[in-house]
């Protein structure tokens, strides 16, 4: 595994795997790596014969606080990627990603602000910005995201389509536990009992997927039997939840599927899954 931290180095080092016929797969990250990061890197050594991993901590997407506080370990990072047969590393310092006079951003519109956008477009702005940069730094022709974050990677692909990135967006499933809870390093924050009470979460996501799969299209009512098996469990309060159409976040278009999103507090933590469905 080669490790690379300049933007320069990196494009010169993938073009010369792309002259040599290779395909190029990145899986941009904020490092460290956990079991979802393992199946996009499972996922990409799959279909591309070049991994890149990248891992930047982004400070723009951040509140400076909690950019701070954001876990690092880039020991055990390096360790995960080569025990998974990363190729590339692509480990840049701040300033080599944002050096001084850096005044551009890449900003989805109204698409951002939509379900839990509002409050957070520049959140969404900051990540839209590095992921279009990373796609220019590397440019890779598959980038791999995990469908826990759905907004994220709506917003990902629209960009891609509206800037006409030759770039294809793979978006790999969620990884679940047998009772069907999405896997997440917060999970083990949780004590057994709250553990066991977020089991709820998946279970109000598939009940409702099933009544879409039966045919039920009146979404607020939906969303309203989603809230209330939720509500059933005493350990749960719910924070925000929403049955939308999946390409426009919006609750009254009826495309090709449907996005079930449920936010939940449980000790404290704020837990969040999705599941998407077509539509009958
Ligand atoms: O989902 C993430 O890990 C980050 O938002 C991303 C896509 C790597 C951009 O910093």
């Amino acid at each position: 595994m080669r490790i690379v931290k300049t933007p320069a180095k990196i494009l010169a080092a993938i073009r010369k795997e792309r002259r040599n016929g290779k395909k190029i797969g990145l899986v941009p990250t904020l490092g460290y790596l956990h079991a979802g990061h393992e199946a996009l890197i499972k996922r990409a050594s799959k279909d591309s014969d070049v991994v890149v991993l990248s891992s930047f901590v982004n400070p723009l997407q951040f509140r400076r606080k909690a950019y701070e506080a954001y876990p690092r370990d880039t020991e055990r990072d390096l360790a995960v990627c080569k025990r998974l047969r990363v190729d590339y590393l692509f480990l840049p310092v701040s300033k080599v990603i944002y050096p001084d006079g850096f005044d551009t951003r890449v900003e989805v519109k109204d698409l951002a602000g939509r379900l839990e956008g509002a409050s957070i477009r520049w959140h969404y702005k900051a990540v839209t910005t590095i992921v279009a940069k990373l796609f220019n730094m590397i440019e890779p022709d598959k980038a791999y995201f995990g469908k826990k974050d759905p907004h994220q990677l709506i917003l990902i692909k629209r960009m891609v389509a509206d800037l006409n990135f030759p770039i294809k967006i793979v978006a790999v499933p969620t990884r679940r536990a047998k009772d069907g809870v999405a896997l997440s390093s917060r999970n083990s924050t949780l004590t057994l009992e709250e553990r066991r009470a977020l089991g709820v979460l998946p279970t109000a996501l598939k009940k409702v997927e099933a009544l879409i799969k039966c045919g039920r299209t009146d979404r607020s009512a939906l969303r309203k039997i989603l809230v209330s098996m939720l509500e059933s469990e005493k350990l749960v309060t719910v924070d925000f939840t929403a049955v939308v159409d999946e390409a426009t976040l919006l609750e009254d278009r009826v495309g090709r599927k449907t996005l079930i999103y449920a936010a939940v507090f449980i000790g404290g933590k704020r837990l969040t899954d999705n599941l998407v469905v077509k539509n009958p």
